[in-house]
Order: structure tokens, then C-alpha cells, then sequence
């Protein structure tokens, strides 16, 4: 698509969700699937990878640093791994496109590899902090640089060697704990993170099923450098923040009865069912196993009319991605949802306190952003034209409030949808959603 076409969204108002249903992949376990596939000894078979575009650029990425790559053939991804010292130096920079967890994880995994590397990305990415991962990184003796302003372009110098650190995250942030993770695996040492609140735990949950010992202690994660990781089967969860907006959908459209399949419920991605239950959502777990070391259910949605809450800050970390979903049941709910300990959401793809707030506002709602959250009155939701900012998860949160305005909502800049959830309005059709894509320029 040329940089000036916008491919808009138009849902008509209305309808409701039936239907049985699986989402794509988990982004999250994608990117990770690829990064230790790489790096282990041995052929790495997985299933269930998402064929988005994010975790395609980790995958392309890594053909660039010379490993071999078969797939994604029907979510079906072969590495031929190089082992923990195998990866070449690239022609030219490594673009990462719009993912910050490529960036952000490969600058880690690259620190210690003794190699030149530039990593690159999008506008939003090249806008989003890279401070948060570099300092800690040049505390273990890495080198590298961003611009002036703590962004991206990052340029990756080789060093000698990297040594462990003991470090405690200003931010509760998955991100940041598995790109140190990662760099410890070639440090000189024992690395050890120290988490203020529980966060997405898939790297040290793959590390431990490729052979990795990962060790945890309350809030404390280490690894030691020096090990290898041995090759394995790997079947990636549906994802539950691509689920969580039909889990949205469902509930806040009267008529609705679905089920999501094979959904990935780790405890530190589950925020969005405990939120919407404590809201008075209808959600059933079903089927609970475990796949590979990570916990997967079918889910059951059905409607149910929603009250407003104080969201609970614990649940924060745990939901972090899914805020913009949870805003609209938010809108939906009767009397005032109000959240707080969120500032993180101002710099993900997009500031999600603002470019909700300013959509909601358009849809009437009575919303008021704060610098750590939002807080949001329920009531009608009235049509209207609302702009994701490229922001996929915007966009696809806007898509379901149809659902319940008076209005058609029309989307603007949702090309990135295709980011994390590909099929997105083919899947949202069947489901029921009275949804189609133009291109304008
Ligand atoms: C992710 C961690 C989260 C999340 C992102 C994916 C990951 O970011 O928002 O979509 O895969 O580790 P932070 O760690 O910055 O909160």
C-alpha cells in the first residue's frame, strides 16, 4: 500500500456474535518461537505461528542474520537453528516495521553477538523509547546507540563481551525483562531482573521448554550466560489479545453466544477476563490443558449487560495490551469505569489514553483522559468517523463498538491490522460484524 492510501473500515451499527471461532497465533509466542528456534541446536517445527506482520519481520529479521526459515505454509514455520554463536552480520539494517517487542527483544539478543547491526523500523516504532532497553544493556557492556531523542535507529556495536547485571525494572514491562533475559544468555554471569509486578513470562517459559534453566524468586528472574538451547516443537496459543475483542464484542451485543478456541490464558495475560468478569461478563473456561508450557482453554462469551468498576492496578500489566477493547465495554457499561497505574498505554503504538479518548468523544461518550488513565461514564454510543492513528488494536476495538451505536462507525488508517491479527474482517464477518474495507487516499 502507497504511503498516502488509508484503508478505512466501515461497520454498520448493530448485530451480534455467534458462532465458534479461533484466532490467529499469539504475537507475543511468535516472535519468541522464532528468536530461540534460531539460536538453538537442532530443527524447531512450529504451529499456530501468527502470520502477521510483526512477527514476520522477527521471522525476515532472522533470515537476514543468515538463519534458514521455511514458512509460514498454513502457520506452519521450520528453523534450521545455528546454535547460541551461528548468526551472521546482515547485508543491511534489520526493519522491524511497526513491532516494538522485535526491537526491543533483538536488541538484547543481538548485544552480545559481536556483530554490526542497525536496527530499524517504522514512524510509531521509530518514535517509541529505546532508553529503557539501551542503559540497562550498557550497564552490561553493550554498546548500543540511539538518537538523541532515546529512539530508533538502533545501531549495535560489537563488544567483547557482555557481564551480568542485577537490575530492577523502573517499569513493569515483559519487554524489557526478556531483552535482558536474552542478553544474559551471553553474559558473563549470573543476570538477574527484578519485576515490580508480574509480566508476560513466555521467554522464560520457552526458554525452560528449549533446555534454558531459568531460575525465579519471587519477583526475581535469572539466567546465566554459556548455555545452549536445544531445538523443539512449538504450538503457538490463539491470542488472547487478538480474542479479547471479540470477548468484547460478545458481550456488549444482546443475542450473543460464541466460543473462542484454543485460546492462550497464561496467568499473566488473563487481566482482560478478570476485568470483564469483575464488569459482569458472561465468560466460561473451558477445556483448560497446557500446550507446550503454556495454559490453553476454549473460552464461551455471552452477553451481559456490564456495570462500571475501579479497575484494580494489579490487573494492569496483566491486560496491558487490551485496554482499547476494554474502554469500549467500558462506554458500555452503566456508570463510570475509571482506571489508573496505565501510563505505559501512552506510548504503544500509539498514545491508546488519547486516541481513545479523542474516538470515544466523537462516538459522544463522556470520557476524560488523565496522565494515567482514563475515566470513562457509560452511555449510548452514537456513530461517527474515528481516526486508530495505525494503531491495529484501535482500530479493531472501534470495529466492535459498532456493535452497540446508533451509527455506522467509520475507521480511519487500519492497514495495521494486519500487524497482529491478519483476516481480521473475514473472521469479524462470520462472526457477525457487518464490516468492510475501502482504500482512499
Ligand atoms: C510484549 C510486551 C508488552 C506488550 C507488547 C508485547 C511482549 O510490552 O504491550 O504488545 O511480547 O513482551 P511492554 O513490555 O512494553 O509492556
Amino acid at each position: 500500500m502507497s504511503l498516502t492510501e488509508n484503508l478505512v473500515f466501515h461497520v454498520q451499527p448493530g448485530g451480534c456474535l455467534k458462532g465458534t471461532f479461533r484466532v490467529p497465533g499469539d504475537k507475543s509466542i511468535s516472535h519468541r518461537s522464532i528468536m530461540l528456534g534460531s539460536l538453538a541446536e537442532g530443527i524447531t517445527h512450529i504451529t499456530g505461528f501468527l502470520e502477521g506482520e510483526d512477527s514476520l519481520a522477527t521471522l525476515e529479521a532472522f533470515q537476514s542474520l543468515g538463519v534458514s526459515i521455511k514458512g509460514p505454509v498454513n502457520s506452519e514455520v521450520t528453523i534450521e537453528g545455528v546454535g547460541m554463536h551461528g548468526l551472521k552480520a546482515p547485508d543491511a539494517p534489520l526493519d522491524l516495521g511497526n513491532s516494538g517487542t522485535s526491537m526491543r527483544l533483538l536488541s538484547g539478543l543481538l548485544a552480545g553477538q559481536g556483530l554490526d547491526i542497525t536496527l530499524v523500523g517504522d514512524s510509531s516504532l521509530s518514535g517509541r523509547p529505546m532508553r529503557r532497553v539501551t542503559e540497562p544493556l550498557r550497564l552490561m557492556g553493550a554498546q548500543v546507540e540511539t538518537t538523541g531523542q532515546g529512539t530508533a535507529p538502533l545501531v549495535i556495536h560489537p563488544v567483547k563481551r557482555l557481564k551480568a547485571i542485577n537490575y530492577e525494572l523502573p517499569v513493569a514491562s515483559a519487554q524489557i525483562k526478556s531483552c535482558l533475559l536474552l542478553a544474559g544468555l551471553y553474559a558473563e554471569g549470573e543476570t538477574t531482573v527484578s519485576e515490580p509486578a508480574p509480566t508476560r513470562d513466555h521467554t522464560e517459559r520457552m526458554l525452560n521448554g528449549f533446555g534454558y534453566r531459568v531460575r525465579r524468586d519471587a519477583n526475581r528472574i535469572s539466567v546465566s550466560g554459556g548455555g545452549k538451547l536445544t531445538a523443539c516443537d512449538i504450538d503457538v496459543p490463539a491470542d488472547i489479545s487478538s480474542a479479547a475483542f471479540f470477548l468484547v464484542g460478545a458481550t456488549i451485543s444482546p443475542g450473543s453466544d460464541i466460543v473462542l478456541e484454543h485460546v492462550g490464558i497464561n496467568p499473566t495475560r488473563d487481566g482482560v477476563i478478570n476485568i470483564l468478569r469483575l464488569m459482569g461478563a458472561d465468560i466460561e473456561i473451558l477445556n483448560r490443558r497446557d500446550v507446550g508450557g503454556e495454559p490453553v482453554a476454549d473460552l464461551r462469551v455471552r452477553s451481559a449487560p456490564l456495570h462500571g468498576i475501579d479497575i484494580p492496578e494489579d490487573q494492569v500489566p496483566l491486560a496491558i495490551d487490551e485496554f482499547p477493547a476494554l474502554f469500549i465495554a467500558a462506554a458500555c457499561a452503566e456508570g463510570v469505569t475509571r482506571l489508573t497505574g496505565a501510563e505505559e498505554l501512552r506510548v504503544k503504538e500509539s498514545d491508546r489514553i488519547q486516541v481513545m479518548a479523542d474516538g470515544l468523544a466523537i462516538l459522544g461518550a463522556d470520557v476524560t483522559p488523565t496522565p494515567d488513565g482514563i475515566v470513562i461514564q457509560g452511555g449510548p454510543l452514537a456513530g461517527g468517523r474515528v481516526n486508530s492513528h495505525g494503531d491495529h488494536r484501535i482500530a479493531m476495538s472501534f470495529a466492535m463498538a459498532a456493535l452497540r451505536a446508533q451509527g455506522e462507525i467509520v475507521i480511519d488508517d487500519c492497514s495495521n491490522v494486519n500487524t497482529s491479527f491478519p483476516g481480521f474482517i473475514g473472521l469479524a464477518r462470520d462472526a457477525g460484524l457487518t464490516i468492510s474495507a475501502s482504500e482512499e487516499n
